[in-house]
């Protein structure tokens, strides 16, 4: 039996009809940036998320820089970035010239929490990106009270974690801004590149809005130096289908996890752990095994795909050599035993008994 890793295949069958008429529609009407689908969508998901604003930008990575460059973050400043991430997270800092600083995660959860995080504050720091990585809320009750005592912002990056909550608020509610990404393969994907940011803040929502948009807010009127990173109607509109079924699909990655965690029982495998307070939306179901290597081509070989997030961790990446980040113990860790498994909208029973089973066999 053969199990890929990920597949969109169902989700978009369902959707099909939807997508291709609003296609049809948008085409029609011949209006592709900054429209009518666009501002729905942002009232939309800043509803469903729970925030007075969404601004609609060009993807995950550009709503990071933008956050950033909102709250004023320069040349210079230092901003702590969870160790074990997704590259684009420290880029953003690195992009707009400042300095990413590396906090390990709790290996429990693999998310931050308070330790570590007052160690690395120096004078420079003035935010914290707090990764609500694989799905789960970071510790944000403790993030965000480090932040207060020390007066920085706190920033959310919420590409993993569409409809996951802490506390009973959703992510991207939890600091001063949150930022998502629409990539295909996300929780809440896009049919190509996509991201918003969200916030309560009314200038912040501007400011990010104008420099989204060449810093403009009023045509040819320019206030920053802005960029050209927008969310099209196209794609807005496919989103706005999908958010419509995105509790749905939440449900069934949950369902999924459920099994896996009530019946993978393999004393070589380490499982997730749900931190308190959090509700999981399993974008990655991330399994730890001291021997990860042979543990994934023993389920290769059996027809099951796996991934690994991440295998280099950020500090070891070349394109960091120069930069000399600090050495990050539980990242190491987690690149050599971390292991992800399939998951997704429409997996069938038979292939999460597989999955189960082979694992247990292990
Ligand atoms: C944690 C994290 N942050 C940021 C991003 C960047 O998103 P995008 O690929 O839309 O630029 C991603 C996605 O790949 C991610 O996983």
């Amino acid at each position: 039996m053969k199990v890929v890793f990920s597949t969109m295949q169902k989700m978009h069958e369902e959707i099909k009809k939807d997508i291709v008429n609003k296609f049809n529609d948008v085409y029609d009407k011949g209006w592709y940036i900054l429209g009518n689908e666009v501002s729905r969508f942002e009232k939309e998901y800043a509803k469903f998320i729970g925030t007075k604003h969404c601004v609609g930008v060009g993807n995950g990575l550009d709503a990071l820089q933008i956050a950033l460059l909102s709250l004023d973050i320069k040349p210079g400043d230092e901003v702590i970035v969870p160790s074990n991430t997704y590259i684009a997270t420290a880029l953003a800092v690195s992009n707009i010239g400042a300095k990413p600083v590396l906090v390990d995660p709790n290996i429990e959860t693999y998310n931050l929490s308070a330790n570590g995080i007052e160690e690395a504050i120096t004078k420079k720091t003035k935010a914290i990106i707090a990764v609500h990585l694989y799905g789960q809320s970071a510790d944000m009750n403790e993030i965000n009270s480090i932040a207060k005592k020390h007066n920085l912002y706190v920033i959310e990056d919420c590409a993993q974690s569409h409809n996951s909550k802490y506390k009973n608020k959703k992510t991207g509610t939890l600091g001063d801004i949150g930022c998502f990404s629409f990539y295909p393969g996300k929780n809440l994907g896009a049919l190509g590149d996509g991201g918003a940011i969200v916030t309560n803040d009314k200038k912040i929502e501007q400011k990010a809005r104008a420099i989204s948009n060449y810093g403009s807010i009023e045509k040819y009127h320019h206030d920053y130096k802005g960029v050209n990173s927008r969310l099209d109607e196209i794609q807005a509109s496919f989103l706005r289908i999908k958010l419509k079924k995105l509790n749905k699909h939440t449900k069934a990655r949950q369902d999924i996890a459920n099994e896996y965690l009530t019946r993978i029982n393999n004393e070589k495998i380490i499982l997730p752990t749900v931190g308190k307070d959090r509700t999981h939306v399993w974008h990655i179901f991330a399994i730890r095994c001291k021997s990860r290597d042979k543990l994934q081509k023993y389920l290769e070989k059996n027809g099951i795909q796996t991934m690994i997030h991440y295998p280099i961790p950020i500090a070891k990446q070349k394109a960091y050599k120069k930069d000399k980040l600090n050495n990050t113990v539980v990242a190491n860790k987690i690149s050599k035993e971390e292991l992800s498994l399939p998951l997704y909208y429409g997996m069938s029973k038979k292939e999460i008994d597989y999955v189960i089973d082979i694992i247990n066999k292990y």
